[in-house]
């Protein structure tokens, strides 16, 4: 069977566990190989059916290097947890635009090669999925990989907060070319947005009546400097929405990232207070602490997003898909809770495979 061509738009922390989860995960021959993937086999889809065939930054440290070489390149600190062969994937130098903001711009240097024409690289790879892995303050360069993505027919995967799935006139420029689109801003595996969320459903179904609760991060990967710098209030938008989304009337809630500690290097602690009332107004306090490490954590979701995509394209399908979305990402085309979206995805997977 002819694998599924992935070009990575942006060779950060996430590509990187990507990269080396597909060497990981490669021959999965029996069940204990496949822990930590939430479907081994999707569809019949395997992750060794993925590969990826074209790659884009803006690094010197990673433009004209095997993706190999770059996915370690600083000022990446996602864990190496395999040895990468060299994969014959040459990184591209793509438009820089919004790409780097004002702090990323101390830990990194902007190669002086050349630009490439990416849709003429999409083509000539011949890429079915094009995934949008940019910081998440680069808004315009990725309305601009969702172009090219466009112009070069592949379907576009946007693992970024920016609002392109969910914006109806991308969804329908897409529809229109009868080309695949999914996103916006990826759900992590083991999350501190679903996490909450389950606790306040649970709690909430139980009738305990939640007044007030946050959510905080700290992180020490380059994602979460950019956040501090550009990002926090989208991100503290998309996250307050979703956890809202969990309780059916209105509590003061807060959630979203907040601040950079370097010496975490990719890991992440996520603090969450929970305050609220039962049985006779008796008060409930839940004060916890979540620790992550972050570009894993998006690994099992993109092969899952990577595969169901495929389906849809093998289905023709067009536009946004909401299932996808709504399973994979925060901030779909439309809100569903959690055990909805998981019964479309299911029902997609069975319809479609
Ligand atoms: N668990 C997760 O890691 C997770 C979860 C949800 C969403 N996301 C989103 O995924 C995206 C990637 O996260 P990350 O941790 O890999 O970020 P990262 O900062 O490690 O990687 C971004 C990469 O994009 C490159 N880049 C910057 N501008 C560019 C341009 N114009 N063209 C090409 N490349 C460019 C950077 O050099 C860097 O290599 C972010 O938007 C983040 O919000 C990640």
């Amino acid at each position: 069977m002819p694998k599924i061509r992935v070009a990575l738009i942006g060779v950060g922390n996430c590509a990187s566990a990507f990269v080396q989860g597909l060497l990981y995960y490669g021959n999965l021959k029996q069940e204990k190989e496949s822990i930590g993937l939430r479907n081994p086999i999707l569809g019949g889809l395997s992750p060794n059916d993925i590969e990826v065939v074209a790659a884009f930054d803006v690094n010197e440290r990673k433009v004209g290097k095997d993706l190999s070489v770059a996915i370690f390149a600083k000022p990446n600190n996602a864990p190496r947890v395999v040895d990468v062969p060299p994969s014959g994937v040459i990184v591209n130098k793509g438009p820089l635009m919004d790409g780097v903001g004002r702090s990323t711009q101390n830990v990194l240097q902007i190669s002086a090669q050349p630009d490439v024409n990416v849709t003429e690289v999409l083509i000539a790879a011949k890429v079915d999925i094009a995934i949008n892995l940019l910081p998440s303050g680069a808004n315009q360069a990725s309305q601009w990989y969702a172009e090219q993505a466009l112009k070069a027919k592949c379907a576009f995967a946007n693992a970024t907060p920016n609002f392109i799935a969910s914006d109806s006139s991308w969804a329908k420029r897409f529809e229109e070319e009868g080309l695949v689109l999914v996103g916006d801003d990826l759900v992590d595996q083991a999350g501190s947005t679903a996490l909450h969320k389950t606790l306040l459903e649970l709690l909430s179904m139980n009738g305990v009546r939640i007044t007030e609760t946050y959510q905080l991060d700290v992180g020490g990967g380059t994602e979460s400097l950019e956040t501090l710098d550009r990002t926090r209030e989208t991100k503290r938008t998309i996250k307050t929405q979703s956890v809202e989304s969990a309780l059916p009337y209105k509590a003061e809630v807060v959630a979203g990232s907040t601040d950079y500690v370097d010496f975490l290097q990719n890991k992440r602690d996520s603090y969450f207070w929970i305050s609220g009332v039962y049985f006779c107004n008796t008060p409930l306090q839940i004060d916890l602490k979540f620790s992550t490490v972050d570009a894993p954590n998006a690994g099992s979701v993109l092969f899952d997003i990577v595969r169901a995509t495929k389906m849809a394209l093998n289905k023709k399908l067009k536009g946004a898909i909401l299932p996808i979305c709504a399973y994979a990402f925060k901030r779909p085309p439309q809100m569903m809770p959690i055990e909805t979206a998981e019964k479309a995805f299911e029902k997609f997977v069975a319809e479609n495979r």
